[in-house]
């Protein structure tokens, strides 16, 4: 993927960064080799495993470059407007320093070349990997920057977060067959931009609110979006995440993706976390798509699980008393 497409470029001696001045890396993954790029480098992710992980490398990793560069490298996401965005930032950092884009197929380098060709100057195109390599300058992209934008409940989202466009189907569901009454500590696991933990806001008996996400980018809307004082914002990787005297319920929509592919890992780890971290007489809150084989990782990290509703998309189900050993 882009380490492969940075070798080839390094090997066939068109990777030319700049002699000197530092590069900044937007959306580099965990398990991306950026030793190719030099010393000099800082990286910017907002999803906090990657984040994380990174880190953990010794590399430098912001949520937002700090100082300047001489050059840029994006990484593309799936989510256009989302790319665009950073492109455009990348290009406002670097002024006429190169800006390097790496994609797969997958995730629209080939219709970025396209756009991009007719907004800057395009240097040679690296195919390999099912991807792209190029590097652009004096792009002409000030335009693409991203609002956010306001749905029609009058919630911010930002490109690239999940659902970004309109309330999910999944999570709408979740939120019709939870209970009028919920007291305690409750929290919204994956929490998105909020939507849940909005809905949540109106049962008075709830003490503390408490939202979890990994996206930087979509905390900072529900920061917006769920403004009631009981509300606390983790940054965090919910399948790690502790609450020290535990929770009463927690909510979820797991995600089901690890990048592209659909991985119910991520869900399972989201129940297991769940479990982990509700009190003995706790209870989940779960809708998933219909298809997701959830029910035997939820029989064993709780004692009763039911069936709340299942139509021809989805699941919600409520789970009560987690096991607190291994079953
Ligand atoms: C299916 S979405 C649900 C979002 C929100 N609860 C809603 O209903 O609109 C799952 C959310 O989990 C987040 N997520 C993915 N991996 C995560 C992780 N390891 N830790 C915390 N959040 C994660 C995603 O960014 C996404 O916002």
């Amino acid at each position: 993927m882009l380490t492969n497409r940075l070798m080839f470029a390094r090997d066939s001696g068109l990777l030319s960064l700049p002699g000197s001045g530092r590069l900044c890396v937007f959306g580099a993954r965990s398990g991306d080799d950026l030793s190719l790029l030099g010393a000099d480098l800082q990286v910017v992710q907002t999803l906090r495993p990657d984040h994380d992980a990174l880190k953990a490398r010794g590399l430098d990793v912001v949520t937002e470059p700090t100082g300047d560069f001489a050059a840029a490298l994006v990484v593309l996401p799936r989510a256009k407007d989302q790319a665009r965005d950073l492109i455009a930032r990348a290009a406002a950092l670097v002024g006429d320093g190169p800006v390097w884009i790496d994609g797969q197929k997958t995730d629209g380098a080939d219709s970025m070349i396209r756009e991009l060709r007719k907004r800057a100057t395009l240097g040679e195109v690296i195919a390999k990997a099912h991807g792209k390599l190029f590097c652009v300058t004096g792009a002409d992209v000030a335009d693409w920057r991203a609002a956010p934008s306001r749905l029609l409940n009058g919630m911010v989202t930002v490109p690239g977060v999940f659902s970004a466009d309109a309330i999910d189907r999944g999570s709408q569901l979740l939120a019709a067959h939870l209970p009028a009454q919920m007291k305690g500590v409750v929290v919204d696991l994956g929490a998105g931009w909020g939507y849940l933990s909005a809905e949540l806001s109106a049962r008075d008996d709830i003490s503390e609110l408490h939202l979890v996400e990994a996206d930087h980018a979509a905390l900072a809307c529900a920061r917006d979006n769920v403004t009631d004082p009981r509300a606390r914002f983790h940054w965090a990787d919910a399948t790690t995440f502790a609450l020290p005297g535990g929770a009463d319920h927690v909510v979820t929509n797991p995600p089901f993706h690890i990048g592209r592919a659909p991985d119910p890992s991520l869900g399972r780890a989201f129940i297991a976390a769940a479990a982990r971290m509700l009190k003995p007489g706790g209870q989940l809150w779960l809708v998933a798509n219909r298809h997701l084989p959830y029910e035997t990782e939820l029989g064993e990290k709780f004692v009763k699980t039911t069936d709340l509703v299942r139509d021809p998309a989805f699941k919600v189900i409520h789970a009560e008393r987690p096991r607190k050993k291994p079953h």
